[in-house]
């Protein structure tokens, strides 16, 4: 296993449409692997393949709270069965690093997927999974949240404040609770 380096915004293989998974070798087995770790050392909930300059249908994600390695799930050649409601929730990813923004999703979404063995699998999944299933889904477009927010990119400051990164002003959360 080893860390990858993760791709930031402006690099051009994060705006390529990767392509479908067909051979379930070791050589996926490592990346795999690979993914994995890295999400785990950038403490992230969720990793795509072309983040990571690979442009194959693959992501993985962990929504547990601790990212309990038990939850790690592995999403090859996804596609969506059905998509329900809708939540408005705010997001960021690996490849905006310190950047946030709010973006629909739907509330719960049905996936048909291979695992890592190459098995056909269905899951139906809501809240913080179902985000991360569209939003990884989306890496794998070209496609990244910020083409997606509504309203402005935002940053935290030192005091947890949210401050427009456009405006400067600071940006009111919606609260849950
Ligand atoms: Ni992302």
């Amino acid at each position: 296993m080893a860390l990858r380096k993760v791709f930031h915004d402006g690099d051009p293989v994060l705006r390529k449409k990767s392509r479908r998974v067909e051979k379930f070798d070791d050589r996926l087995q490592d990346l795999v692997d690979d993914l994995l770790e890295t999400m785990r050392e950038e403490n992230g909930v969720g990793l795509a393949a072309p983040q990571v300059g690979v442009l194959r249908r693959i992501f993985v994600m962990n929504v547990h709270e601790e990212g309990d390695p038990a939850h790690d799930m592995v999403i090859i050649n996804p596609e969506f069965l059905a998509q329900e409601a809708t939540q408005h929730e705010v997001e960021g990813c690996l490849s905006l690093p310190g950047l946030y923004g709010y973006v629909d999703r739907p509330a719960q979404v049905t996936i048909r997927y291979q695992d890592r063995t190459g098995q056909t699998q269905e899951l139906t999944a809501d809240g913080l999974m179902a985000r991360c299933i569209c939003h990884e889904s989306d890496h794998l477009e070209g496609i990244l949240f910020s083409d997606k927010i509504v309203g402005n990119l935002f940053r935290y400051n030192k005091d947890g404040k949210a401050i427009d990164v456009k405006t400067g002003e600071e940006v009111e959360l919606i609260q849950h609770d």
